[in-house]
């Protein structure tokens, strides 16, 4: 894959002000100025996405959301329409977070706000993993699943518009039990791919982004990256250090 490698830091509910979120955007923002084959975002919690717009908006540095809802407008408490975060300068969201789904999202609410976000511009991260894992290879049938229903009736012809993250549950987070290895993330990539490939077609399914993601950080970047061939790493954690999150950067952008 010849297209830009793609680091994304999913910051979560942290940090708990807007100076600190300011603080650690910009000191993020110094780490990516330098940046040429890497595209950068984070994905800050919503209520900060502002104070970043007008303080600290970076052409190097791209703003996600965490999540949003698949309605535009209307009675939904709580929830943050497309077109809210498409105006307040958020250009990426992240669909189907494992923390989303065990709070209840359901492959079908995961489908309507794909499309929502589609419909919006949005480049959508969907991510896609297997709460266990077994030797005989039947959790892929899980991912095979995710993607299916998460994706019916996106358009072929919108799947620029389209990253997968591959997190295997028990691979994210401090509770972590388990660390997945390079080899592994590139044989389910591959299932990845293939699957994606018989849901659009091979030309398209190429044209997907696959990043890695679950207690990636320094240390095994690259290994990702290099041996596993990830088109992209989406980072918990260490994305809340802007030094480290700007050393992963680094790594990205050093390897073409
Ligand atoms: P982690 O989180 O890097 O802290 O394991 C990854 C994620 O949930 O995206």
């Amino acid at each position: 894959m010849t297209t830009k490698k793609i680091i994304a830091g999913n910051w979560k509910m942290n940090p708990v002000s807007s100076k600190e979120a300011l603080a650690l955007y910009l000191g993020i923002k110094k780490n990516s100025s330098r940046l040429r084959q890497t595209t950068a975002v984070v994905f800050p919690p919503a209520v900060f996405l502002a104070t970043l717009r007008d303080k600290g908006m970076s052409v190097k540095l791209d703003l996600g959301a965490q999540n949003m809802s698949a309605e535009e407008a209307g009675a939904f408490t709580g929830q943050i329409s497309p077109l809210m975060l498409k105006n307040i300068g958020a250009k990426w969201v992240i669909i189907g977070h494992s923390e989303a789904r065990a709070s209840g999202e359901t492959d079908a609410d995961l489908n309507a706000k794909i499309l929502g976000a589609l419909k919006n511009g949005f480049k959508i991260i969907l991510c896609i993993g297997e709460k266990v894992r077994d030797a005989q290879g039947k959790y892929l049938a899980v991912l095979q699943n995710q993607l299916a229903k998460a994706l019916e009736n996106f358009p072929a012809k919108k799947i620029s518009q389209l990253v997968i993250a591959y997190e295997p549950v028990w691979a994210i987070g401090k509770e972590a039990t388990g660390v997945e290895t390079p080899d592994g993330f590139l044989q389910n990539s591959i299932v990845i791919k293939k699957t994606l490939s018989s849901i659009f077609n091979p030309k398209s399914a190429k044209a997907v982004s696959i990043l890695y993601g679950g207690s990636v950080g320094v240390k095994n970047a690259e290994s990702f990256l290099v041996t596993g061939q990830a088109d992209g790493l989406l980072v918990g954690r260490e994305s809340l250090d802007a030094t480290s999150f700007g050393e992963i950067l680094k790594i990205a952008d050093k390897l073409r």
